[in-house]
């Protein structure tokens, strides 16, 4: 084995190399599939990496089909100056899932982490392991969320959508439930181009409540990881069954992030989107 591989608190795994100077492309993609089905995060630390994006998204491109965009097949998350969305802000982005605008949903996530925030300076990407939070909610909360289903639209740069999704539903390609929800920008902290949410199926006495127990269980220790970004971090996340969002940064403080989506086999139209522009 080249590899070493550690289980990161309370879920994922981190693949570190036995001898230093290995190329992330050397890894065996049979056992990192392993891992993601397992783990739902792999993170591949220590490895030398692309030599630029193109170069990356030929690494992608093992893992299936590329979700493409219209500024191609990877995003550069670079903190902008002015930033017509919160994306490219250096503010806290609330929990969601990606492609939940977009006619398909990717199953994967792929990060290549150029340059990393200062330490100390936050930015982490937060993710919350939805299969586990229902898991570990009371019958009564799961008995709530079951009813509500959300409501969700958006414009941006890239599309003018609205999606309609359950807030608890089925993994769309195995056999357990996971959690959709785009959660409500913080009250009072200043957000760039916010979504409008509508939640349906909730009392409007019960909405408060409603927020605050799916809040409180995907940020849950139990349920949590905020993945602390380091120069050469791979990290490749389900997007199936994991929730993400991120944390706030100093602003001008180095952040550059790669991200490629990648389809499921075959591609997962997306069940709740009901208009696209
Ligand atoms: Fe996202």
């Amino acid at each position: 084995m080249n590899f070493k591989a550690t289980h990161l608190k309370p879920f994922g795994v981190i693949v570190e190399p036995v001898v230093q100077g290995m190329n992330v492309k050397e890894l065996d993609l049979k056992s990192l599939h392993q891992f993601f089905l397992q783990e739902q995060i792999v993170v591949l630390r220590g490895f030398s990496t692309f030599r630029d994006s193109e170069d990356f998204a030929k690494y992608c491109e093992l893992w299936g089909e590329i979700s493409i965009w219209p500024f191609g097949k990877v995003l550069e998350l670079i903190e902008q100056d002015n930033p017509q969305d919160h994306i490219f802000d250096h503010r806290y982005v609330p929990m969601h899932w990606d492609g939940m605008y977009r006619p398909q949903v990717p199953e994967y996530q792929i990060f290549h982490c150029v340059k990393a925030p200062l330490p100390g300076h936050g930015g982490r990407t937060t993710f919350s392991n939805t299969v586990l939070a229902l898991k570990n909610a009371a019958p009564e909360l799961k008995e709530l969320w079951g009813k509500v289903t959300g409501i969700y639209q958006r414009k941006m740069e890239f599309y003018n959508s609205k999606t309609v999704s359950p807030i608890i539903t089925k993994h769309p390609r195995r056999d357990f439930s996971v959690i959709r929800y785009n959660e409500p920008p913080c009250e009072g902290k200043d957000f760039v181009n916010p979504p409008d949410l509508e939640f349906a199926g909730v009392p409007g006495e019960k909405v408060k409540e409603f927020h605050q127990g799916l809040q409180d269980a995907l940020y849950s220790p139990a349920n949590f990881y905020a993945h602390e970004w380091q120069d050469g971090d791979v990290v490749i996340t389900d997007n199936f069954s994991l929730l993400h969002g991120r944390e706030g940064f100093t602003s001008k403080s180095p952040r550059h992030l790669q991200r490629v989506q990648v389809q499921s086999s075959p591609p997962f139209n997306n069940p709740g989107l009901e208009s696209y522009k």
